[in-house]
């Protein structure tokens, strides 16, 4: 499918992941929001997609925020005019013991990551209802399919992601929505270098850019297919 002149809306889109995807989606003439608090991160980002030959725009806001992230949304609709696209991709790693790390620590981290994927969704929604078609991609982890040590929020609430989008493309598929639950493995991004859960090894690991090429053909699918659930793998770390 030719995404050429779709409007997409990427969270967390000023680095990592989230810059990766808005420039691939970008290289295919889709234009642009991005969202997150970093506003010069955001401005850089926009930058870089406008030099692409599409619109660029973006909206600072905190994703764990319900009243901010319609609104910013609601901006960002507006400026682009309208939306096809939501990859709910904003988030945080923060991982240490269940007795070491503070119960505020342990909130936040599913405020940010199961709240913000369902606020986005929620606001994005609307839009896509109204066209009668559209893609969401919620961004889980494969963190998300089994716990493990020192990761009790982050595994929480990327498994809460997989539960809520599993329900969205329940609900919403007839309405020829397609939404779309990835969990990925460690990839060489900003997050999980600073984390030190890999050494960002181009030559074995995992790099957004390859995230990103997979997001864009999962969306280039006739839309008659709904890629429902997908991992992805360094091959050999
Ligand atoms: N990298 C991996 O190995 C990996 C593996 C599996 C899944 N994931 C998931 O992929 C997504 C992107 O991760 P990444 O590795 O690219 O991380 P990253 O480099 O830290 O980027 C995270 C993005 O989320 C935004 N964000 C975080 N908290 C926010 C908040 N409260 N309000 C608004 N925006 C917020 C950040 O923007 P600001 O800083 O501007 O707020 C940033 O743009 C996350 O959901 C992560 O859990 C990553």
């Amino acid at each position: 499918m030719n995404l050429k002149g779709k409007n997409a809306i990427v969270t967390g889109g000023g680095r990592g992941l989230g810059k990766a995807v808005a420039l691939a989606l970008a290289a295919e003439g889709v234009n642009i929001g991005i969202t997150g608090r970093n506003e010069e991160h955001l401005k850089k980002t926009a930058e870089e997609i406008k030099m692409l030959g599409v619109q660029a725009a973006f909206a600072a806001f905190s994703i764990d925020e319900e009243a901010a992230v319609k609104s910013g949304i609601e901006s960002l609709a507006k400026e682009l005019g309208g939306v096809d696209i939501l990859i709910n991709n904003a988030g945080i790693g923060d991982f240490g013991s269940i007795e070491e790390m503070s119960s505020e620590t342990w909130e936040q981290v599913i405020r940010t990551n199961l709240f913000g994927v369902y606020y986005a969704a929620k606001a994005v929604y609307p839009y896509l209802k109204e066209k009668g078609e559209g893609d969401i991609v919620n961004v889980a982890s494969t963190a998300g399919l089994k716990g493990g040590p020192n990761m009790s929020a982050y595994a929480a609430s990327k498994a809460a992601v997989v539960s809520l989008s599993q329900s969205m493309m329940a609900e919403w598929r007839k309405q020829n929505i397609r939404v779309i639950t990835l969990t990925p493995s460690t990839i060489a991004s900003d997050m999980s270098i600073e984390a030190g859960l890999t050494d960002g090894n181009p030559d074995k690991v995992l790099q957004p850019e390859d995230f990103a090429e997979w997001v864009r053909d999962i969306l280039k699918m006739n839309r008659r297919a709904l890629i429902a659930n997908g991992s992805i793998f360094s091959t050999n770390p």
